[in-house]
């Protein structure tokens, strides 16, 4: 069991920067979830954890122990780290049994057999493949292999998970399940774990902090909520939630004797403090940010509303997304229910006061 401290990693790949000066802390037994867009640096963070490439430049820590420190000429080889990965792509043994996948890296370490019968079989439980044990890969779905894949880093008790989509390829009701499962499961084991996933719904669910990544660097890190509800700029803001946050820009302007941000169908009058914070830095150009359930369609025409053409409503379930266009500019907003709109009104919208953000169109940071 370890926390894990990462100081300005460096990583380049010939003239590519992966990642630049990125650091993060994670503490004991926390289960970190890591996200950001294709190419933004997770899987290279994964595996300079693992020391399965050499970094440029930076210092990894497993608690008190510095396990990589290209500036003092310190690496520890991968066996050395006690880490267990879950690749994206999972590499089973064709020619072994599910058991002895499982059982291999345990048997190589000389853990006695008992033991390993033990663990590969409360593993396989937890990841509901037990009936499975005798049966090889090629006899296996997809999904199934990556459980296997999964099974094998958790019977070797490590002191830091490092997972990368590993639920990628379960089916929808699977992945549900095993979300469930493996988050219980390392909250028994108390392993420190960081976990890639792509899915907005995984990473708010399982992480006890999210850290998302762009360009190779850290953006955010906090609580799921707290990047919901307060993020530090609008990549932020758009990357957290689904379906993603609607962003209109518009422009500061007087009008009588109040500021506002004239959005060209509406115009949204600021409070003298917010106006004073935006004038004072001297800022012109914002983008107004609203999720989509903090869209309000409402009945009738009230003072503070615009109208908006209905262009699509998507059931989802227990709710819909009403897709809805105003001066050519589409929005979503989700209700519960659909009864009184069809495709094609005109409705009146509005947004609710207290869940507008603000951002600076030219840096993207927030204002309010
Ligand atoms: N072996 C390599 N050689 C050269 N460039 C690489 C190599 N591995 C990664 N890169 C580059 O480094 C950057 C970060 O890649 P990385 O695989 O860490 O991204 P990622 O966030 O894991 O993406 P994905 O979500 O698609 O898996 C990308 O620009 C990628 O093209
Ligand atoms: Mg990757």
């Amino acid at each position: 069991m370890a926390s894990l401290t990462i100081k300005g990693l460096t990583k380049k790949y010939d003239e590519t920067i992966a990642v630049e000066n990125f650091n993060l802390e994670v503490k004991d037994k926390e289960f970190l979830v890591l996200v950001g867009p294709s190419g933004c640096g997770k899987t290279t963070v994964l595996n300079s954890i693992a020391g399965l490439i050499n970094i440029n430049e930076g210092e990894i820590w497993f608690g008190e122990e510095l396990v990589d420190a290209p500036q003092k000429k310190l690496f520890k080889i991968p066996q050395k780290r006690g880490v267990a990965m879950v690749f994206q792509d999972y590499a089973i043994y064709p020619h072994m049994t599910v058991y002895s996948n499982m059982a291999f890296p345990l048997e190589v370490r000389k853990v006695a057999p008992e033991e390993i019968k033990e663990r590969v079989i409360k593993a396989a439980r937890l990841l509901g493949i037990d009936h499975l044990l005798q049966r090889k890969p090629k006899a296996l779905s997809g999904g199934q292999k990556q459980r296997i894949a999964l099974g094998r880093a958790i019977v070797r008790n490590p002191k830091i998970f490092l997972m990368d989509e590993p639920l990628a390829n379960l089916d929808a009701k699977l992945r549900v399940q095993a979300r469930v499962e493996l988050k219980k499961l390392q909250e028994e084991l108390g392993v420190t774990t960081i976990f890639v996933t792509h899915d907005q719904i995984e990473a708010m669910t399982m992480g006890d902090r999210i850290a998302l990544m762009n360009n190779g660097h850290l953006e955010q890190i906090g609580p799921p909520l707290e990047l919901y509800q307060k993020p530090k700029n609008l990549f932020v803001a758009d990357f957290i939630g689904s379906p993603s946050i609607n962003m209109f820009q518009g422009n500061l302007v007087k009008k009588d004797k109040s500021i506002g941000i004239d959005l060209k169908f509406f115009f949204y009058p600021l409070t003298t403090k917010l106006s004073k914070s935006i004038t004072d830095k001297e800022i012109s150009k914002v983008v107004v940010g609203i999720r989509p359930e903090n869209v309000l369609i409402v009945q009738n025409k009230k003072d503070g509303l615009f109208q908006a053409n209905i262009l699509r409503i998507e059931p989802v379930g227990k709710e819909y997304n009403i897709h809805l266009e105003v001066e050519g500019k589409p929005f979503i907003s989700i209700e519960s229910s659909a009864d009184n709109w069809r495709q094609g009104d005109r409705v009146w919208i509005t947004f609710a006061k207290d869940y507008i953000y603000i951002f600076d169109q030219e840096s993207g940071d927030i204002i309010s």
